[in-house]
């Protein structure tokens, strides 16, 4: 589904990665896990199209997009949720679920299908139609992130840290929404995290990422316990689980 093969990039004059390489495949589960300041973020713009390549190649299903713009990268099946969600706090609910349909401009009829398809993965959605975003609580929005992004219909889900200050029993439930859409929709997931408890659950592989670089990968079995998953959290709290 995506190939990324020896990404480097920089923001600014920082390098920022350095030949990255990752690959997922059809409805594969994939967790990118890293410490705060790793590149997770900078990764998922970089596939996304927000933030350019030095050098190296993204592939999404056999096609070279390595140069393509987000909206054109949205169309060809990538969908993103970023980094503390991105609602707009002023427009409804509903509005936010059919911004996320914009770059590839369903007929009317297919748009209220996927709305409705997001009001049944996520029912308080549906309760909250036309309230504005703002209004809603942080696991709230994080469905509602989550349920503008599906809009697209994407082949890949691209998360950043969608458990970043939710609940436990939030978490929960955005590790069920993943799961679900793998099973459902066939849908392939690239989700980065800091949390190795919610990462090792969901995985079906991960990938541990340190100042930029891939350090480590595996099954959750094959890291669980292991040295190097420790060292990536050196010199921080423990990792929340
Ligand atoms: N706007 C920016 N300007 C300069 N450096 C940045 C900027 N954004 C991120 N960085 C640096 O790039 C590195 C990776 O950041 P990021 O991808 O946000 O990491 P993560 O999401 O894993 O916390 C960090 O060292 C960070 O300091
Ligand atoms: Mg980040």
């Amino acid at each position: 589904m995506l190939i990324i093969n020896g990404m480097y990039t920089r923001i600014g004059s920082t390098p920022v990665h350095h030949d990255v390489s990752i690959e997922i495949a059809d409805a594969e589960i994939v967790v990118i896990l890293g410490s705060n300041g790793a590149g997770k973020t900078s990764l998922l713009r970089a596939t996304m199209g927000l933030l350019p390549l030095l050098s190296g190649k993204v592939i999404l299903d056999g096609e070279d997009i390595t140069t393509l713009p987000p909206h054109a990268r949205n169309r060809r099946g990538l969908g993103y949720v970023p980094e503390g969600r991105r609602i707009f706090g002023p427009m409804t609910v509903r509005e936010n679920l059919e911004i996320g349909a914009y770059a590839v401009n369903p007929p009317a009829v297919e748009l209220e299908a996927e709305v409705e398809a997001n009001f049944n993965r996520f029912p308080i959605l549906r309760e909250k139609a036309a309230d504005p975003g703002s209004t809603l609580s942080g696991g709230q929005q994080q469905m509602l992130a989550m349920g503008r992004a599906l809009m697209s219909k994407p082949k890949l889900l691209l998360l950043d840290e969608p458990s970043l200050g939710l609940a436990p029993q939030m978490v929960r439930t955005v590790h069920d929404t993943i799961k679900m859409v793998q099973q459902t929709q066939r849908m392939a997931v690239l989700l980065v995290e800091q949390n190795a408890g919610l990462a090792l659950a969901v995985a079906d592989r991960v990938y541990l990422m340190a100042r930029g670089a891939i350090v480590a990968q595996g099954t959750p079995s094959e890291l669980a316990g292991s040295d190097v998953l420790r060292s990536v959290y050196l010199g921080q709290a423990e990792p929340a689980s």
